[in-house]
């Protein structure tokens, strides 16, 4: 494996003791041979949304900042955003990009989309639109691609981001899709918005209460809010037995909550859980609350909700 690689053996070997150790690789001790199972090799290989190898680069990425975090604990605070560029734009795109292109079942816009009731029609006879904290862009280029005749605007404060998210609109030919380096919570009311999405942008806010009343005075009467964020409960003990629990509360410490407390913020965490986020919504003036699973994805809810037409 190593020879085929073109890697050093002995590190190839101390690696695999970890995987098998870890119950990932199988080993036969008689031909002392290794073996990646089938059903294993389907989350860790391929360029498909399933392989998983590309979230991993969000360890690597955080470990970077660890030293950072690790003051936090003793004197307060956090670590901001900034610290985390460059290198969190690629690793972001790439952890979310499969997801959104074919991952979620079939994608974004033919496995998400139609969870949001009505929404998909409104979106073809042509409406304006928010993305808010859209990152590098992908969703909203995906949506405007889809639907031509609306309008996208996304929003993001890392100008690196937000650069790539242009480049992409322009190579995908797209003239119904903007982006703007922009603070969420001054999301401006006018013109009026008739659908905002917020895809994993929520939960690390430093002022998430802010963000959710300015989406909501941003919609015009029954303008649809649809809030993709980690699936998870408020209450710790209803966690327990979730496997991605211990990385979505470890990616919280390392990023999603630190980022928030860095600024004096919320510091709600990526495990806020549904009950929070319900409790939120309904603060912000958002009613008729769906909440959703996504087929095929484990990770993420989608919420949808409404303003009150009166
Ligand atoms: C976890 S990322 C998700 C990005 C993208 N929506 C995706 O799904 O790949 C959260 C994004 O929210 C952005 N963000 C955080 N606070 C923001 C704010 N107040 N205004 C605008 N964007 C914000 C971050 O810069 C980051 O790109």
């Amino acid at each position: 494996m190593a020879g085929r690689a073109g890697l050093s053996e002995r590190y190839v070997r101390e690696w695999l003791g970890a995987l098998v150790t870890g119950g990932i690789v199988g080993y036969d001790p008689e031909s002392r041979s290794y073996t990646l199972p089938a059903e294993h090799a389907a989350c860790l290989t391929g360029g498909g949304s399933a392989n998983l190898a590309p979230i991993s680069l969000i360890n690597a990425l955080l470990a970077k900042t660890l030293g950072s975090v690790a003051r936090a604990f003793q004197e307060g605070g956090g670590v901001p955003y900034d610290a985390f560029r460059p290198e969190f734009t690629d690793v972001l795109d790439a952890s979310g990009r499969l997801a959104y292109d074919e991952g979620l079942v079939v994608g974004l816009v033919e496995g998400l989309l139609p969870l949001t009731g009505e929404l998909p029609a409104r979106l073809a006879d042509g409406i304006q639109v928010a993305d808010v904290g859209c990152g590098t862009g992908h969703t909203t280029n995906l949506m405007a691609r889809a639907y031509p005749r609306s309008t996208f605007a996304g929003y993001d404060i890392i100008e690196d981001s937000i650069e790539r998210a242009r480049a992409e609109a322009a190579e995908y030919g797209l003239a119904n899709a903007s982006f703007e380096v922009l603070d969420v919570t001054r999301l401006r009311a006018d013109p009026p918005l008739e659908a905002v999405f917020a895809f994993d942008a929520i939960h690390d806010q430093v002022d998430p209460a802010t963000v959710l009343d300015r989406i909501h005075e941003a919609l015009v009467p029954g303008g649809v809010f649809v809030m993709v964020d980690i699936k998870s409960s408020s209450s710790l003990e209803d966690n327990v037995g979730n496997p991605l629990a211990p990385w979505v509360y470890s990616v919280s410490t390392l990023h999603c909550m630190t980022v928030s407390l860095a600024h004096g913020g919320a510091g709600l965490g990526t495990a806020w859980g549904e009950q929070v986020a319900r409790r939120m919504l309904a603060e912000a003036g958002f009613v008729d609350v769906e909440v959703h699973d996504v087929p095929g994805d484990p990770l993420n809810s989608v919420y949808v909700s409404r303003k009150p037409v009166a």
